[in-house]
């Protein structure tokens, strides 16, 4: 499969299942030679990323994004949410993404020219972390969908899988077997987008 091919086979899946088509050692692997590999200013690696499998993932949605949306969303109005959460718990696992904001704030303070554009840098880095991992679980076989629950979980989170309180958690990316594939989507042209000047 080329690089192409497999960006284009990256979808958010939403319909997941916990078979894995690859052992749970591999899918910890490829997570790790993700977010190793993706660039980051100055190379400063403010990336980090927890992945929960089996029962620590179906923890998360249950017992952590469950009850804090239950908190916030009107008890009458609630069953939608509850589905779309018993959906995500269905799947094999989640991986929680965070920035290591004491690093960010260490760049600022070793280059001060920049310091102003580095909070948005190390969004850009996350976002290349998490974009790699998404590739790379899709080359195998792996679908998953990225979600943001915080800032509503960062405390219960940070507490019950003992997260340094100085990583600031980004999204949840949850992953699974392939139950349903993601449904076709429109995009717009290259040609509205990308503008080639010679
Ligand atoms: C930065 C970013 C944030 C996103 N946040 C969410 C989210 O909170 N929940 C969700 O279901 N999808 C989220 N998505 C998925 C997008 O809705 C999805 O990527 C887009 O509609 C294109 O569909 P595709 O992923 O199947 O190509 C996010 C995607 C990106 C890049």
């Amino acid at each position: 499969m080329s690089y192409l091919d497999v960006i284009n086979r990256r979808r958010s899946v939403y319909a997941l299942s916990d078979q894995l088509p690859i052992p749970d050692e591999e899918l910890v692997r490829t997570v790790e030679e993700a977010v190793v590999a993706s660039p980051s200013p100055f190379n400063v690696q403010s990336g980090r990323a927890v992945v929960l499998l089996g029962g620590q993932h179906r923890a998360l949605w249950n017992e952590v994004v469950r009850p804090a949306l239950e908190a916030v969303v009107p008890a009458g109005s609630f069953a939608p949410t509850a589905e779309k959460l018993a959906g995500f718990a269905a799947g094999a696992g989640t991986v929680l993404f965070f920035e290591n904001r004491p690093a960010v704030e260490d760049l600022k303070a070793r280059f001060p020219t920049y310091a102003a554009a580095f909070d948005g840098f190390a969004e850009h880095a996350l976002g290349m972390v998490e974009v790699n991992v998404w590739n790379a679980l899709a080359e195998r076989g792996v679908g998953a969908s990225l979600q943001h629950y915080n800032p509503l979980i960062d405390d219960a989170v940070k507490a019950r899988w003992g997260v340094p309180v100085e990583w600031a958690l980004a999204s949840q990316m949850v992953f699974g077997g392939i139950s349903a594939p993601a449904a076709p989507i429109e995009k717009l042209p290259a040609s509205e987008r990308v503008r080639v000047v010679r």
